[in-house]
């Protein structure tokens, strides 16, 4: 994910996309530039770092003259953040300009293509893959931007949500969107462009918003035209007439960034498996193990270290590396595996888990698995994170950027290329079925349809969460793979509402937690019908015996716990490995309504910080 700016009409366009990029933060900030068309040339100054570092530099750089131009702040998906790497990207002749939001998929082969037709290529994004194809294509076949614009898209796959000018033709930017967000401003005589409506509010309020595989020129001047990239047929523009507010807009309309990032899942999921999951071939691509195939093999156990949510992803993770990998996996605190002598080697294999990228424990546990000779892979949400850096081999999530210092979007995408990576070693080593592998990719592809209906009782969840707000402790209670979605619940209450709760194994809490049980307890029992239900359903009895208030978290049309439970809610069915990542969905949404009932500062919680930094 990442920002991107556009500007043709009459005004200066640098300080319209300097504003409107730092408006886009938010959406990433690891590097930051904008191109302008001078009048005879295009102008471009890029950085690594936020907006203001570009600012510094650009205005020592060149001259902020002109009324076209392009900006970018990035969220790195392919190439380290640094400044080659930056957009905006020129094509080989230096003709073309282009920003992108988005990850082209196929952009490997497209850039072998053009290497051997002599192309060459100085950063290590698909961003600059995609504008060349635009130029190869433009001088092939001697077509305008617009044209050729269509015809390359034609062969990408992936997202994008691009805008390209052409510098001997610098009254017009041609736009396209597939998958990422895309605005269009439109004033008297001039036109903006950006991810959302952030950048141009105050200048105008009637925007249209590109729909998927939708592209336009936009040209000084003149009309705006849309086509479909596809079959080239003109789209009726829509103009919206907006009615909100600075803030509103980089929270998507969404109140909190929390919520926002609960209902980017779906998105997000689907981010982390795009491109590496290939249904219909029954293929699963992940370049970071492929190369270290033999390490992952021939590895005697795995040990993942990480913090909090993450942590608890890796818990997820144990249940599905030894279920379907048959891989020994023991699962660490970062923090304490770093200070107590760990008996580890060269045999080992330890995976590091981190949103951020740059927790402290984690990075220090990392250090000390390799000094031991031990392998390791990160998982990690921002690219070119410390935790990616210092790691042997990794994936990425590809989430995108994770504002709320709640983690939500963060942890079921780790589950998903966790579960990927489990998935691909099972099949390396024929402990899984072909069938059953097929079975799963087609599941996992099915998950953020289903995570979309999980967000449907979000309304009902309130209800809930309006008797609860008051309660002074909370249980979670979960068996098997739901285990440690009853700690992320009760993780995600704690921090945000600063109420007591805690997580255990279902079947633990007659060994202790019961006492704590009575008519004021209430207790969200995770009892899916794959998995141990008849057991959980059992625990449900013995707290209902004790008066208990049970919140049941149960699969579509169950009738038992409906029976015995106070409340339930429901989440579609899957296989029960993929059960996380919708059993998590409604206890992010009663946590966040919970907070949001208190007054709580939801975004910011009290002594917290979004990366720790510190030991
Ligand atoms: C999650 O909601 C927390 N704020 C926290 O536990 C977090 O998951 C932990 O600090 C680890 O962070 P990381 O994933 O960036 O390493
Ligand atoms: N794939 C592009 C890059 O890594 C764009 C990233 C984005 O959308 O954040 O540069």
């Amino acid at each position: 994910m990442c920002g991107i700016v556009g500007y043709i009409g009459h005004r200066e366009a640098y300080p319209i996309i300097l504003k409107g990029l730092k408006r886009l933060e938010y959406r990433g900030y690891d590097s930051a530039g904008i191109a302008l068309y001078d009048g005879c040339d295009i102008k471009l100054s890029k950085t690594k770092g936020k907006v203001v570092d570009l600012e510094d530099k650009l205005l020592k750089e060149i001259p902020t003259v002109g009324s076209l131009g392009i900006g970018h702040t990035r969220w790195a998906t392919h190439g380290v953040p640094n400044d080659v790497n930056s957009h905006p990207h020129y094509s080989n002749s230096g003709n073309l300009v282009i920003i992108h939001n988005g990850i082209i998929e196929n952009y490997e082969s497209l850039k072998t293509e053009l290497k051997n037709r002599g192309y060459s290529f100085k950063s290590d994004t698909d961003t600059e893959v995609l504008i060349n194809l635009i130029e190869d294509v433009m001088k092939n076949d001697n077509l305008k931007l617009g044209k050729a614009v269509q015809i390359a898209l034609n062969q990408v796959v992936g997202a994008y949500a691009i805008a390209v000018f052409d510098k001997n033709k610098p009254n017009e930017i041609v736009v396209a969107k597939l998958g990422s967000p895309l605005a269009i401003g439109i004033g008297d005589d001039e036109f903006f462009i950006a991810s959302d409506a952030s950048p141009f509010i105050e200048y105008t309020k009637n925007a249209i918003y590109l729909e998927d595989e939708e592209m336009a020129i936009v040209r000084r001047g003149k009309d705006l035209k849309i086509r479909k990239i596809k079959d080239d047929s003109l789209v009726d523009p829509y103009i919206q007439e907006l009615q909100i507010n600075l803030e509103q807009i980089e929270k998507g309309g969404y109140d909190h960034f929390m919520l926002k990032e609960i209902y980017e899942q779906p998105s997000a999921i689907k981010d982390t498996y795009r491109g590496r999951m290939l249904v219909n071939e029954a293929i699963i691509k992940l370049a970071g193990v492929e190369d270290n195939m033999k390490k992952f093999l021939n590895a005697d156990r795995i040990i993942i270290v990480a913090c909090g949510t993450s942590w608890h992803a890796g818990l997820v993770a144990e249940y599905i590396f030894e279920d379907l990998a048959r891989i020994p996996v023991e699962v660490e605190y970062a923090s304490e595996f770093r200070y107590r002598n760990p008996v580890i080697n060269e045999k080992d294999l330890v995976i590091a888990i981190s949103q951020s990228g740059e927790t402290a424990d984690t990075l220090a546990a990392i250090k000390l698995a390799k000094s031991k000779g031990a392998f390791v892979f990160g998982v990690c949400n921002v690219v070119g994170s410390s935790i990616a850096r210092e790691t042997n081999a990794g994936a990425y999530t590809h989430a995108g950027p994770e504002i709320g210092v709640a983690s939500t979007k963060a942890f079921t995408t780790q589950i998903t290329i966790l579960t990927l990576i489990a998935l691909r070693l099972a099949r390396a080593k024929g402990t899984i079925s072909s069938s059953d592998f097929r079975l799963y990719l087609m599941e996992l592809e099915m998950i953020p349809e289903k995570v979309i209906k999980a967000l449907e009782s979000e309304e009902h969840i309130k209800k809930i969460a309006e008797i609860y707000k008051t309660t002074r402790n909370f249980l979670y209670l979960g068996r098997g793979y739901n285990f440690p979605v009853a700690l992320e619940g009760a993780l995600k209450l704690k921090e945000i509402s600063y109420i007591h709760a805690e997580g255990y194994p279902a079947a633990e809490m007659k060994h202790g937690p019961i006492a704590l049980i009575d008519e004021n307890m209430p207790i969200a029992v995770i009892a899916t019908k794959k998995g141990h239900y008849e057991k959980v359903v059992s625990n449900i009895q013995e707290i209902k015996s004790r008066k208990g208030k049970i919140i049941g978290i149960v699969t579509e049309g169950d009738v038992s716990v409906r029976e015995l439970a106070d409340h339930v809610i429901e989440v579609p069915e899957t296989l029960e490995a993929l059960s996380p990542l919708l059993t998590t969905i409604p206890l992010q949404l009663l946590s966040y309504h919970i907070a949001v009932m208190l007054g709580k500062n939801v975004d910011q919680p009290r002594n917290l910080a979004k990366s720790v930094t510190v030991e």
